[in-house]
């Protein structure tokens, strides 16, 4: 076993070795431009896309031409917020709905529009399990709501939104429905008819897949989703998204979603129990101990601890062999105290002694056993105050 053993699944994940080679051999066979329509380089790098494109939409069950591939969740979420936001100003609804626990990559442009005089933003709290009642939902949507945005799985608590009865109350209300599924490789199973989801965020390198890459689903029927580009150019992508594709990152994502497909269900499965094994473990040797976010409806690789009596913002210092977070990676790189577990109601001491665990596909059980030990042994000595 090697260490430091990686254990922060949610911030990034490593490449599976197939989508590597995937990504190797496109990268050195297909280095034509898709758009060039004149010649065999162009057709070959066109052809690997759309061969992408199948495998990203088959994982969502979505048709491959409502797929748009862009740089990564975040920009995803950008042109689903700001692209619909858009093409509707000044059409009638000019109301937005989402949620205290969303990623800031959809806070950010809902918190730009809500600055703006043609937009209001109601935010619907979730409850102290990090779930948002479909009730409470249902009470903020009406007939002005022109979109509601949900993070699909959080990032921090893993816990799962209840999609397809949100869904429901949107659809019935003439809203749209955007969710943020970046944390899908971490065990998030989903499909646009069944939840009814309008528009979905995906990213590459959360999924085993490369950097740099995702994709925005975008709903073309019952109902058609309008947006208008954040970019202009060379009409790449439907116009949604101009710039020369990246043909060895579309590939490779291509590859992870269709992996995923096959095997999401079975690693849900495996990674669960090793989630359960090192929850268990660490209730079995540490008293006053707190489980973060609802226990069931939560991603299986998702795992998030608060540990009483722990001095605040020292536990991560101290597992040196361990890499793990106190919560989202971009709170982390700031040194905040993670807003999700002041939401849900975790005092800010006790925030500020939690531990985000991530586990994957390459987790093995012999890494969840030696990072219940560290963190044990650490958090003796920290409460001894050594
Ligand atoms: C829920 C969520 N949304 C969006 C993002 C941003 O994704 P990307 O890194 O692909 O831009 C992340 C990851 O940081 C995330 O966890």
């Amino acid at each position: 076993m090697k260490t430091p053993v990686y254990l922060d699944g949610h911030a990034t994940t490593p490449m599976d070795p197939r989508v590597l080679a995937v990504w190797e051999r496109t990268a050195r066979d297909h280095f034509g431009n898709p758009a060039s329509t004149g010649h065999a380089f162009g057709w070959a790098a066109s052809r690997v896309v759309e061969l992408a494109r199948e495998h990203v939409a088959g994982l969502i069950g979505a048709t491959p031409r409502e797929i748009i591939f862009t740089s990564g969740a975040t920009e995803a979420d950008n042109l689903a917020v700001l692209g619909l936001a858009g093409a509707f100003e000044g059409r009638g609804r000019r109301q937005l709905v989402t949620s205290n626990l969303e990623h800031p990559a959809v806070a950010g442009p809902l918190a730009w529009l809500a600055g703006q005089s043609a937009w209001e933003l109601t935010t619907v709290p979730a409850g102290p399990s990090g779930l948002v009642a479909p009730d409470d939902l249902a009470a903020a949507v009406t007939g002005q709501t022109l979109l509601v945005s949900l993070i699909a799985a959080q990032n921090e608590i893993g816990t799962l939104q209840p999609l397809a009865a949100v869904g429901e109350i949107c659809r019935a209300a003439g809203a749209f429905f955007h969710v943020d599924a970046a944390q899908m490789g971490s065990g998030l199973d989903l499909d646009v008819e069944r939840d009814r989801l309008d528009l979905v965020s995906l990213s590459g390198h959360k999924m085993y897949g490369p950097k740099g890459i995702g994709a925005l689903y975008v709903r073309r029927r019952g109902p058609r989703v309008g947006l208008r580009p954040l970019m202009y150019g060379g009409g790449q992508e439907r116009d949604l998204r101009p710039g020369t594709l990246n043909v060895p990152a579309i590939a490779a994502f291509g590859e992870a979603c269709r992996l995923l497909q096959l095997e999401g269900a079975a690693d849900r499965v495996r990674i669960g129990g090793l989630r359960d094994r090192l929850w268990q473990n660490l209730q079995d040797n540490l008293p006053d101990i707190q489980l973060n976010g609802d226990a069931k409806a939560r991603l299986a690789g998702n795992l998030n601890v608060s540990f009483g009596g722990v001095p605040p913002g020292r536990l991560v210092g101290a597992l040196t062999t361990l890499a793990v977070s106190a919560g989202s990676a971009c709170a982390s790189a700031e040194g905040r105290v993670s807003a999700i577990l002041l939401a849900l109601g975790v005092g800010p001491e006790l925030a500020a002694a939690s531990l985000r665990f991530g586990l994957g596909r390459f987790t093995t059980e012999a890494e969840v056993d030696f990072a219940a030990t560290q963190v044990v042994a650490a958090v003796r000595r920290l409460r001894a105050g050594s």
